[in-house]
């Protein structure tokens, strides 16, 4: 199936991570179609491994190194791409994480600072950053990664990771509804527990098993299947629809 990425240019951020959803991401998107994907994370060496990988596809790729919590990166960032690629169609929004595990009654407006920061704040730089060259050619895609922790009982996250992603759900939807007269849609991925870096120890798969007994389908989610919805979002598949905030969690979510 054509899914419309022909000849598109994709920037994943958050691509570093080996095991992480931005590395299957990218590479989804260049087997798809896409003609470039940038790629970007705090960590430029492996950000390099990914960008080698989507080569290997046969697709134009260059990795960028960036702490998308500084404005200053972002802006870089974004002008390094256009720079290179003339545009930017696709942007997915990956890199995140939790900063704190301090319990709101206790932590201190400093605590609650650092994942605003990094889940929110993060996504509204970049797509500041994006936004003009997706508006002179009245038209993106922009997919954000959120969290099933918005809509759960804590799966171990910390309080105000979920009170950043649930801002994502909202700055998805206000994002929607703003660029849509200018062809730019936006929308969000909400994985549940899967076994990237964000999971704690050296076990990650015996530690999201044990998290997936209270999931309706009795497993934690793929790489692949944060990908896969990812993929709907980007492309063509999904052009009628923006300010879409989707759960992949395996049934747990009823929303
Ligand atoms: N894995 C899960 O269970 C799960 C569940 C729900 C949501 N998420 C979300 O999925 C997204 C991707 O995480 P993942 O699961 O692939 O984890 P991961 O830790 O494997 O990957 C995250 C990547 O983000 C990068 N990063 C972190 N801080 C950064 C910064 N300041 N600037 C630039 N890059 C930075 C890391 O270096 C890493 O490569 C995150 O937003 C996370 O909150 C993950």
């Amino acid at each position: 199936m054509d899914l419309g990425l022909k000849g598109k240019v994709a920037l994943v951020t958050g691509a570093g991570s080996q095991i992480g959803f931005g590395k299957q991401i990218a590479l989804l998107l260049a087997k798809e179609g896409c003609d470039a994907v940038a790629v970007t994370d705090i960590n430029l060496d492996d950000a390099k491994l990914t960008m080698e990988e989507i080569k290997k596809i046969g697709k134009k790729s260059i990795a960028v190194k960036a702490d998308i919590t500084n404005p200053a990166d972002v802006a870089i960032l974004i002008k390094k791409v256009v720079d290179e690629y003339k545009r930017i169609d696709v942007l997915c929004n990956v890199a995140g994480g939790i900063a704190s595990r301090v319990p709101y009654d206790q932590g201190k407006p400093e605590d609650w600072d650092k994942d605003i920061r990094l889940n929110l704040y993060s996504i509204m730089l970049t797509c500041q950053s994006v936004l003009p060259n997706m508006r002179e050619k009245k038209a993106g895609a922009i997919v954000n990664i959120g969290s099933g922790s918005t809509r759960m009982y804590s799966h171990g996250t910390g309080n105000t990771y979920a009170i950043s992603k649930a801002g994502v759900d909202t700055f998805t939807k206000q994002l929607a509804f703003n660029e849509a007269k200018n062809g730019i849609r936006c929308n969000c991925v909400a994985p549940g527990p899967a076994p990237t870096n964000f999971i704690p120890g050296p076990d990650k798969q015996a530690m999201v098993n044990m998290l997936a007994k209270t999931i309706p389908m009795g497993r934690g989610a793929t790489q692949t299947d944060i990908a896969n919805a990812t993929i709907f979002f980007a492309s063509d598949l999904s052009s009628y629809v923006t300010g879409a905030v989707l759960h992949v969690s395996g049934g747990s979510v009823l929303d």
